[in-house]
């Protein structure tokens, strides 16, 4: 069976809590396409040119450690506004969204770029405090030194980017169905798009 969920939201939204539930409920494979942006970027903090780094990028890139910290989130997102950067990570990304099997994918343009035939599009959003505060509790728990104000102003920053470059910008797809988590807890989030995705599965 080939069947695609797509996940795109700003910072934060909770993509990777309800990709990663959703391709266990289900049995599906799970793509944090995020992090090939964020090892990308890892790889220019260290001096690799950005196409150079995407066009060579091992999978063992996306095991390495500090992948998640706020540097490397800025750098991820200040490579991905670089059209032969997304160019060069579009044919592995496509490859997985239509494998045997199912397939989730969260980030940015799933929906409308990468797999524009998914058979579930789910956009995750809520406020940017609400972002901001998960954010921080995820970085004081991996033993980071942030504040609520530094980890907002980042994803406002990385939002905007997003949100402003030419090259696949963050939007909704036309037909992706909105899910607003700012007052939902992670479990409640994961039990609606579960029911989105049976839904479509016609179970
Ligand atoms: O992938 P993305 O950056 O969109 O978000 P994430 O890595 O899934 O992280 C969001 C954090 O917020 C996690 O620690 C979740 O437990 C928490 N959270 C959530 O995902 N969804 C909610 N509705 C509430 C909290
Ligand atoms: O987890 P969080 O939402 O904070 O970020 P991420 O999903 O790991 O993505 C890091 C950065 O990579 C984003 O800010 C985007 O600039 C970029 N990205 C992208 O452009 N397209 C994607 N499909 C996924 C990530």
């Amino acid at each position: 069976m080939i069947f695609t969920v797509a996940i795109d939201g700003p910072a934060a939204a909770g993509k990777g809590t309800v990709g990663r539930a959703v391709a266990a409920h289900f049995g599906f494979a799970h793509l944090d396409t995020g992090l090939l942006y964020r090892a990308v970027g890892a790889l220019v903090l260290k001096g690799s040119e950005p196409v150079a780094a995407a066009r060579g990028l091992a999978p063992e890139a996306l095991e390495q450690p500090g992948l998640r910290s706020p540097e490397v989130a800025r750098a991820a997102s200040e490579v991905a506004v670089i059209p032969q950067v997304r160019a060069a990570l579009l044919e592995f990304q496509r490859g997985f969204a239509r494998r045997e099997g199912g397939a989730v994918l969260d980030g940015r343009d799933i929906g409308t770029v990468i797999c524009p035939s998914a058979e579930v599009k789910l956009f995750v959003t809520a406020s940017a405090e609400a972002r901001a505060g998960r954010r921080l509790a995820e970085l004081l728990e991996a033993g980071h030194d942030a504040s609520f104000d530094s980890v907002l102003a980042d994803v406002k920053a990385r939002d905007a980017r997003d949100s402003e470059r030419a090259a696949a910008p963050l939007r909704p797809a036309e037909d992706a169905f909105l899910l607003d988590t700012s007052d939902l807890d992670a479990a409640q989030a994961v039990s609606a798009a579960v029911a989105r995705v049976a839904a479509a599965l016609g179970r």
